[in-house]
């Protein structure tokens, strides 16, 4: 049987003979005309021609490759029954496309192939490979136990094949204040290896991991990337075998013993995402495409959101915080997030992590007044919660020591005070989420700030032998996400993790939101922002502008480049505002009134990265989807080399119309003169025009002939405004 899935610009061809799991043939560009004949004619003659010494004929590992065909990379299923049945060998039992059983060729638009197989009495597993309207194929597996004994699965990974020639690598690294830092390498023989043990997805994941031909860019290359979608430990991988074979990879990463299946229980891997394409951009769009269809949707009228943290951290005093929403108000504001420090001891971070009960010390009469007044103010309303952390100066650690994860007696080392509440425990579970549903039934709250600021470090079950539980914690935060949506339709949440630690394909099945990192200072942000959204839209972003003084690296930067960094995201204020001259708040207010404007596309628009020649000059920008209008920021973060600078080119425009391309000064930037040195620029480029009002050039023009590059200053943004005019006779 051989299966062919087509959408979007992409075919995925499958095959399912000879009673063996799920193998991909082919994973990439479309293939028209693929029927029957044609698909056999492939699928025989894509077989590898077995070298010297080499086993015949030369397996064809599935996507859970499997060792009894002669495999020997890294298998699918690694597990025994206590040393016995360690290589399972799976016969197919049913295969079916769309629910409907297969026999002989089947093809598909998207869809999905599920293969039910068994390794005799013993295991069973089912395999589902989807492609989705985007384009973006996904891949999980479930493997139950039938036997009388009990089979412990040590590791389950899906694998995507990949064209020999992606000899490149692009993941990512990070810590907490710079997320998702880009690294490349060469794609060798062996295994290029990212195992995550933080319980979390982590500041540092692989986040998406990428082979391409050689100096693939946004716009050009042939690029396979992969995606574990999971919260809790996690693997990607890359690896080329002898045979020169290549493979992306990734699945849940278990700890010792964690997964120990009894009769007839199941364990489900998450989905390994895969995105083909031409140039990182089209490999996000798939991801971004995905993400806009999700339900409930996260649409492109998000309320701008003002967070407290920065602007008063522990210090709960009612009258600022009222004076701060009056300010936030007039600015424009829509939402007004209070953060941490609400709730029992928590005046600092060292007392009162899990005791979620409002503070009757700070706030004597609850957080009505406040809640009162924001919304008066005409704001929403949303909490700061931090649901699977204890301090062990708390209420709940003195009450339940024995809910706190640990792999012996002795806790867990500390991180920033704090323990980890054992959400595999019913009572544990039971009570936080209580806790939280009384808060949210007795306020008026449409939006939580979910955060979780420690790693997983021998997270084990005390009660049960220090057992490890990091999967069954993870788990047990989706069910609670899930229950607390279900109970409050309609409540945003927000993903946090030390910043932007928690940031994958799982936890967005059920946030809205994610916060990029801790570190708002816009220089760092534009690096962020941009390598965030490889795999979200800016949308699902936390995009805040901070104070001139970024309380993170101490840099100052002009308004203007705070605000013109946060734009391309859902935008957020995170400042003392009392802190803020007249001129400042009126300034915030009229890039306010600026996102208000665009966000219909900014939020909703395809997303277009240049590759430019100068790494410190970044270019990038937004197309409504109907290619009508488009906004460019042009950035320099350092000063412009080469000199004179490479022209400015810009994608994503439909190249058969005419657009006006003018720059759109918002804030200070708009009394600036249009020629001659000026706030962020020096000489303007002659295109601006005396008046601001550019010039008229078609989408071909501005993509391969491109115009002259505005001088910048280091640490500057400049927008540029596209509408399209005329289409070309
Ligand atoms: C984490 C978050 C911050 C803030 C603090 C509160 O560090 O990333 O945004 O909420 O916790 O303690």
């Amino acid at each position: 049987m051989l299966v062919a899935l087509c959408a979007a610009g992409v075919t995925v061809l499958i095959d399912v003979r000879d009673g063996r799991l799920p193998a991909i043939v082919h994973w990439g560009p479309e293939l028209p005309g693929l029927d029957a004949t044609e698909a056999e004619t492939l699928a025989g003659a894509a077989e590898p021609v077995p070298g010297s010494n080499n086993l015949e004929p030369v397996p064809r590992p599935s996507v859970l490759p499997e060792h009894h065909l002669g495999w020997t990379g890294r298998p699918g299923i690694r597990g025994s029954y206590a040393g016995s049945g360690w290589s399972p060998f799976f016969t197919a039992t049913g295969v079916r496309l769309n629910g409907e059983p297969v026999d002989g060729f089947a093809a598909s638009g998207p869809g999905v192939l599920e293969v039910t197989a068994a390794d005799g009495d013993r295991l069973g597993v089912t395999v589902l490979i989807e492609l989705l309207p985007t384009g973006l194929l996904r891949t999980r597996a479930t493997l139950t136990n039938h036997a009388a004994d009990i089979y412990q699965l040590d590791d389950l990974v899906l694998a995507l094949p990949i064209a020999a020639e992606a000899a490149e690598l692009l993941d990512f690294g990070g810590r907490h204040n710079l997320e998702r830092r880009p690294q490349r390498s060469a794609l060798t023989t062996g295994t290029h290896l990212r195992e995550n043990r933080k319980g979390r997805t982590g500041a540092d994941s692989a986040y998406v991991l990428h082979a391409g031909t050689p100096r693939f860019g946004f716009a050009g290359g042939s690029i396979w990337a992969v995606h574990t979608a999971w919260s809790g430990n996690h693997t990607h991988y890359a690896e080329r075998v002898f045979t020169g074979e290549q493979h992306l990879g990734g699945g849940e990463l278990l700890l010792p013993g964690e997964v120990r299946l009894a009769t007839g229980d199941s364990y489900d891997s998450p989905w390994l995402y895969g995105s083909f394409g031409t140039g990182l951009d089209e490999v996000a769009r798939r991801f971004h495409r995905h993400l806009r269809a999700r339900e409930p949707r996260v649409t492109a009228d998000r309320p701008v959101t003002l967070n407290v943290w920065e602007a008063v951290y522990f210090e709960h005093d009612l009258d600022r915080l009222l004076d701060l929403a009056e300010r936030a108000a007039a600015a424009g504001i829509e939402r007004y997030v209070l953060d941490d420090g609400w709730f029992g001891a928590r005046r600092d971070d060292h007392a009162g992590l899990g005791d979620w009960v409002v503070s009757p010390e700070v706030w004597p009469r609850g957080l009505h007044p406040l809640i009162d007044r924001v919304r008066e103010l005409g704001m929403r309303f949303g909490l700061w919660f931090e649901p699977e952390m204890v301090n062990p100066d708390s209420d709940l650690a003195r009450a339940h020591p024995e809910w706190i994860m640990a792999a012996r007696e002795e806790w867990p080392v500390e991180s920033r005070h704090q323990q980890v509440l054992n959400l595999g425990i019913p009572g544990a579970y039971e009570h936080v989420k209580a806790q939280i549903l009384a808060i949210l039934d007795e306020y008026d709250i449409g939006y939580v700030k979910w955060d979780h600021n420690r790693d997983l470090i021998e997270a084990g079950t005390r009660t049960d032998g220090g057992r490890p539980g990091v999967h069954e914690q993870t788990l047990a935060f989706y069910r609670l996400l899930d229950e607390i949506r279900a109970a409050h339709p309609g409540l945003e949440i927000e993903s946090c993790s030390s910043g932007g630690a928690r940031v994958d394909l799982g936890v967005l099945e059920r946030a809205d939101r994610i916060w990029v990192s801790d570190n708002i200072d816009p220089h760092d942000r534009q690096s962020m922002l941009r390598w965030t959204t490889q795999l979200i839209p800016p949308e699902f972003m936390g995009s805040h502008i901070a104070a001139g003084a970024s309380h993170t690296t101490g840099r100052r930067h002009d308004l203007s480049f705070r605000a013109a960094t946060a734009v391309f995201g859902h935008l957020g204020v995170e400042w003392d505002l009392a802190q803020a001259t007249e001129a400042e708040l009126h300034e915030l207010s009229e890039w306010i009134a600026f996102f208000k404007e665009h966000r219909g596309n900014l939020l909703d628009g395809d997303l277009v990265r240049m590759d430019t020649a100068d790494e410190d000059i970044l270019v990038h920008g937004v197309v409504s989807r109907d290619r009508e209008h488009a906004l460019f920021a042009l950035v320099a973060l350092d000063s412009v080399a080469p000199d004179p600078p490479a022209r400015l080119r810009l994608r994503g425009l439909d190249p058969a119309r005419r657009y006006r391309i003018r720059p759109q000064l918002a804030g200070a930037a708009r009394s600036a003169p249009s020629h001659g040195s000026g706030a962020g620029f020096g000489n303007a480029p002659a295109w601006w025009g005396a008046d601001g009002q550019g010039v008229t050039l078609s989408g071909a023009a501005l993509e391969h002939a491109g115009l002259a590059f505005p001088r910048i200053r280091p640490d500057q943004a400049v927008l540029c405004r596209l509408d399209a005019k005329e289409e070309l006779a």
